[in-house]
């Protein structure tokens, strides 16, 4: 993707600087999101504009969010993009930057491997750009030869995956971890619960290695089946699976149609 938008201005992305002194880069300080576009159309855009400004609140940044809303829009007016993928990132450093990527090739099924995982409680609430922890955790699965981290507290309560939230079938019911526990209010989480239904649990390593069924979702996945946990393999095309993908597949299909 060639154009980006940087403080209200698009631009050549060889051209988007921001300073090597911004506190965003140092520290992590700052917040984003991470939007899809299906057909040139952002998917749930008030509520990622909804999170992005609670999360600002949460961590005492000033965001002007009419202002990053505005941003995209440019962006979108001036590069056509079709399907792809919105990342918007404010920094304490006072930059806006909404950059236009590439849908990520993410298979069509997961292997998760457990990474201990403790939440740090002063971010909840807050999707902040310190995601070093989220993006470590990845790579010590996929060392371990997953293709993703299930992340699990020292306690042993399954918690999400880095960047994607977790669901698991029992006995044909559906259950997720809990806010509670300290998870990002994932956006498609929400829809899925909406879709489907689904009982937020605690959940412990045990529940998962006895499930049913497994799938990830999230804004770049929608709902993406789990085919093993550790070593324990599940079915990808299990039928509270399947129908969760096909149905959540339509919802955003009318969601966007009466948008
Ligand atoms: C920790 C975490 N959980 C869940 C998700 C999924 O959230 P959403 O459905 O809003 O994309 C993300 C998205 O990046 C995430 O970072």
């Amino acid at each position: 993707m060639t154009l980006a938008c940087l403080d209200g201005a698009v631009v050549p992305i060889a051209e988007a600087h921001i300073s090597v002194t911004d506190e965003g880069l140092l520290r992590g300080d700052g917040v984003f999101e991470v939007l899809r576009l299906y057909e040139g159309v952002p998917f749930a855009l008030d509520e990622h504009m909804a999170r992005m400004s609670h999360s600002a609140e949460n961590l005492r940044l000033p965001l002007d969010i009419g202002a990053l809303e505005e941003d995209i829009r440019s962006l979108l007016a001036e590069a056509h993009p079709q399907d792809g993928v919105i990342r918007a990132v404010a920094t304490r450093g006072g930059r806006r930057v909404v950059l236009l990527e590439d849908l990520p090739d993410l298979g069509a099924s997961m292997s998760l491997g457990f990474v201990t995982y403790s939440p740090t409680r002063v971010l909840d609430g807050i999707k902040s750009l310190s995601y070093g922890a989220n993006v470590l955790a990845s790579r010590l699965a996929r060392e371990r030869g997953h293709d993703e981290a299930l992340l699990v507290t020292p306690h042993g309560r399954v918690l999400e995956a880095p960047t994607s939230s977790f669901f698991w079938v029992r006995d044909g019911r559906v259950f997720t971890p809990p806010l509670d526990d300290h998870l990002l209010d994932s956006i498609t989480r929400r829809l899925v619960v909406d879709t489907i239904g689904a009982d937020a649990v605690a959940t412990t390593r045990e529940d998962v290695l006895a499930a049913d069924e497994a799938f990830l979702a999230s804004t770049l996945r929608e709902v993406l089946p789990v085919r093993a946990i550790e070593d324990r393999q599940l079915p990808v095309d299990g039928p509270v699976t399947s129908d969760a993908g096909t149905r959540v597949r339509d919802r955003i299909a009318a969601l966007l149609g009466s948008a």
